[in-house]
């Protein structure tokens, strides 16, 4: 296991690695919400596929001492420019960090939680090729992606919640279309909740990747 902090490539993020134990295992990419750091989701990575190698990454912006992936300017409301520009950098340091602890760079798999599911929604909008899916938690549309992006043979789950304070339940729909009109294959789970995860919302990850066959 090991931590970092830099300014380019693979120092560009400050990050946790944890090696696959199991051979031929996917990377899960680790993105936290609002407030969250590089540590937050590896319990959850752990759990959903065990075995996995880990990357939990920190977000480089900070909102009033928040960590975050891109600045907005209210709730809901983001920064496009900004949003771009550090897509772009998360994009970099997967790559970067690929090339320093050695795993492959075909099935690499986004967990992203609130803001980090909607990073990881706009990597897969902006670089097709960056992941191979993604499991977004509490995501909504990032930016509309003008031309759509080619995301067949992509992978995605969405887990909203009906009664999210945060996400309009049209927001997480509009997401969904944006991916399936994009070609990836989109499954959605809802819940009867809000903002935060349940243990069905788990429960829902899980099953869906013992569908896909990435879990027994
Ligand atoms: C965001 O700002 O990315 C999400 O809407 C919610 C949050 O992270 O608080």
């Amino acid at each position: 296991m090991s931590t970092n902090a830099g300014s380019s490539g693979a120092d560009s993020h400050v990050h946790r690695w944890e090696p696959p134990t199991r051979p031929g295992a996917p990377t899960l990419l680790l993105l936290h919400g609002t407030g969250g750091d590089e540590s937050d989701l590896l319990p959850l990575g752990r759990r959903m596929l065990p075995g996995a190698g880990l990357l939990g990454v920190r977000g480089n912006v900070s909102e009033h001492g928040a960590p975050r992936f891109f600045r907005r300017l209210a709730e809901g409301v983001f920064d496009v420019p900004d949003l771009h520009r550090r897509t772009a950098e998360l994009g970099d340091f997967v790559d970067a960090a690929a090339e320093r602890y050695g795993f492959g760079r075909d099935d690499v798999i986004a967990v992203g939680y609130s803001n980090g599911a909607n990073v990881a929604a706009s990597l897969m909008f902006s670089r097709p090729a960056a992941l191979a899916g993604a499991v977004m938690l509490r995501a909504m549309v990032p930016f509309e992606p003008d031309p759509l992006p080619n995301l067949a043979g992509r992978f995605v789950l969405l887990a909203e919640g009906r009664l999210d304070p945060i996400i309009p339940a049209a927001q997480a729909e509009r997401l969904a279309e944006l991916f399936r009109q994009s070609g990836a294959d989109v499954e959605v789970e809802w819940q009867e909740t809000g903002h935060q995860l349940t243990p069905k919302d788990i429960r829902a990850v899980e099953e869906w990747l013992v569908r896909r066959g990435l879990r027994s």
